[in-house]
């Protein structure tokens, strides 16, 4: 059984639309604030280097991986901290980077986990959201760069068994061969 990736949302789309969310962010917080970026890995590492390059106010990052899924592409429900963050969260604007909202239940637990750690504020912005996944309510999204259909994307920090993370563009896995034809 083969794989290929077909193009979803191109670099030149991914990069514009970073760049007019990073507006939106640098609107809403102004130049003054000092917004603490906490990424998820290991997927949101590539949206939140670009968001973080045209961000104008102070930032920070710190880095956390929390994991629900095996190496294949079906939810498992178990969510885990695989690494926490190394700084504390007190008193900060925290805005979480994610790469993709699926069913949600990784940020809703993290959210809570992460709210519990008293910052000032606590904003979600996520790289793409699919809402016909969801399977919990409580995840409010404050930034989405892009809806998209329920798909398996890969590509900008996304991988398929640990794969095609370096891709520039957004893509979706097709599978060929006999067993993705039976
Ligand atoms: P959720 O808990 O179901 O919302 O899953 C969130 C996590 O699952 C994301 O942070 C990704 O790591 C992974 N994930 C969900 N959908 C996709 C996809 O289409 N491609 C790659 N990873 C995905
Ligand atoms: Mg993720």
């Amino acid at each position: 059984m083969g794989e290929k990736v077909e193009v979803l949302i191109s670099k030149e789309d991914v990069e514009k639309r970073i760049c007019e969310v990073a507006r939106q962010i640098n609107k809403d917080f102004g130049p003054d604030a000092q917004l603490h970026l906490v990424c998820v890995l290991k997927g949101g590492v590539f949206f939140m280097c670009e968001l973080a390059k045209h961000l104008d106010m102070q930032v920070t990052m710190d880095f956390m991986s929390v994991s629900s899924y095996g190496d294949d592409t079906k939810s498992s429900g178990v969510v885990r901290i695989i690494k926490d963050l190394d700084e504390p969260l007190e008193g900060k604007e925290v805005l979480v980077v994610e790469d993709i909202i699926d069913s949600g239940r990784t940020l809703s637990y993290l959210l809570e986990v992460l709210k519990g750690r008293n910052p000032a504020s606590i904003h979600l912005c996520t790289l793409l959201d699919k809402p016909d996944r969801r399977v919990v309510e409580n995840v409010s999204v404050d930034y989405c760069c892009f809806e998209i259909p329920d798909e398996f994307v890969v590509g900008y920090g996304l991988d398929y068994a640990q794969k095609y993370r370096n891709l520039s563009y957004i893509g979706v896995v097709r599978l060929y061969g006999e067993e993705a034809d039976a």
